[in-house]
């Protein structure tokens, strides 16, 4: 039986990502989605964690991709939090439940690693299903205005150590972001 197989990505994962990528996210009016661009750029960055870029193998073939990166809450290294996306699934194993298994995932290893909160841009009926909901009712702001219902943010369950709340305040994009 093929199984769907999740684990961090490894280097020979840049090219299959950049199709699934592109094919997830084309457009028309744009050769290249800038979402491609943007896991590439955030790669070299220090918001980068490998443990976190997540990929849904099956049958050998890279079919999804939930990353995780890092994000700052109210200034640059004082609350640490994470940004969801992209995430993506090859349109020819769309709808098979990949989607929600690799986000999962990244979810659940941002946890083991003591991560508290997560944020995402999309569409809240997609999103709902992992916890999100409305970032600014949890106090977090971005730095684009107006963005309203796909600004959405989830708290992750609190480590074995112990954490108190999580932050609230403006949330700080590296500069990757700012192109898509
Ligand atoms: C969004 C995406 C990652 C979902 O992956 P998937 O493997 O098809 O999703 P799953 O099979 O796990 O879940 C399917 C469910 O999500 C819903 N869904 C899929 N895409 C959705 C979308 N864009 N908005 C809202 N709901 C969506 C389906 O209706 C289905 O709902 P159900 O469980 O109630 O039947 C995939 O469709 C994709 O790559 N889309 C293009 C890129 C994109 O839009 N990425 C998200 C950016 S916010």
């Amino acid at each position: 039986m093929t199984t769907l197989r999740l684990r961090p990505e490894s280097p020979a994962d840049a090219g299959p990502l950049r199709r699934v990528l592109g094919a997830a996210f084309a457009r028309p009016d744009v050769q290249t989605p800038p979402e491609v661009g943007l896991v590439d750029d955030l790669r070299g960055t220090d918001a980068w964690l490998p443990e976190l870029a997540m990929v849904a193998e099956y049958g050998g073939e890279v079919v999804g991709y939930a990353l995780l990166t890092r994000v700052w809450v109210g200034d640059i290294g004082a609350a640490p939090a994470l940004v969801l996306g992209p995430v993506a699934v090859a349109p020819h194993r769309q709808r098979v439940g990949h989607g929600t298994a690799v986000v999962q995932a990244a979810l659940d290893a941002a946890t083991e690693l003591g991560e508290r909160l997560v944020v995402v841009l999309g569409d809240p009926a997609y999103y709902r299903r992992f916890g999100f909901g409305p970032a600014d009712r949890m106090g977090l702001t971005s730095p684009w205005s107006g963005l309203g219902e796909p600004w959405q943010a989830l708290t992750l369950p609190p480590s074995a150590s112990g954490e108190g709340p999580p932050p609230t305040g403006e949330v700080l994009f590296p500069p990757p972001w700012s192109k898509v």
